[in-house]
């Protein structure tokens, strides 16, 4: 039997973000080992991710005994679309979707697109809530590309491989690059840092 101490769930339903976070803690030495939970979390609509990373993080409270933590992530095209769909992502991939996407901008040759991914962590030992953020700019395709990853994958172009979306990329070249891998590098850094 696995003591509760040495476990971190990551509360999700989301069975792509599990695999890239597990592929990154695969890559990473901790005293952890990594589990996944599926438990009713609540998402409220607000201006900014942390703001809807807060929330989540505590609809989980009183419902997991141990450390856990959730992420957030949101899509935006700062040019032409002054940063949507950001906190609405989730919504605008539900109805309108990547082509939609596509639409909108249709008549711009130039674009600017960034993610960014909060992971939102409820440390057990300190009895505390921290979060870690991670961004990733680029660019929005032309057309949809790739069948790898998730979302809007097929449409985003990394500013660092710009002739790739993130979808024509394995999980581990997106992970060495995205949002995620970032705000996941940032949370690894506060476990070593102290010596959990
Ligand atoms: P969530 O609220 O963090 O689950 O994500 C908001 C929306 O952004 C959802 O439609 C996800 O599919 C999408 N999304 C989240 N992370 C990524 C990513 O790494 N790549 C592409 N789309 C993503």
């Amino acid at each position: 039997m696995e003591k509760e101490e040495t476990i971190i769930y990551f509360v999700t339903e989301n069975i792509h973000k599990f695999n890239e976070i597990s592929d990154l803690f695969s890559k990473t030495k901790t005293n952890y080992n990594l589990k996944r939970k599926e438990v009713e979390t609540v998402e409220i609509q607000a201006t900014n991710l942390k703001e809807v990373a807060s929330f989540k993080l505590n609809s989980v409270k009183g419902q997991i005994s141990g450390s856990y933590f959730i992420e957030d992530a949101g899509f935006f095209v700062d040019t032409p679309l002054n940063g949507f769909p950001g906190v609405y992502s989730s919504y605008v991939m539900k109805t309108i979707g990547n082509k939609g996407i596509l639409k909108l901008i249709d008549n711009f040759d130039e674009t600017q697109a960034h993610f960014t991914s909060v992971i939102a962590l409820y440390f057990k030992p300190l009895d505390v809530s921290l979060f870690f953020e991670g961004k990733i700019y680029g660019k929005v395709s032309k057309t949809l590309r790739g069948s790898g990853g998730f979302g809007f994958d097929p449409i985003f172009l990394p500013d660092i491989i710009p002739n790739k979306t993130f979808a024509e990329l394995t999980t581990e070249e997106k992970n060495k690059i995205s949002h995620r891998g970032k705000a996941w590098s940032n949370f690894i850094k506060f476990i070593k840092e102290n010596k959990y």
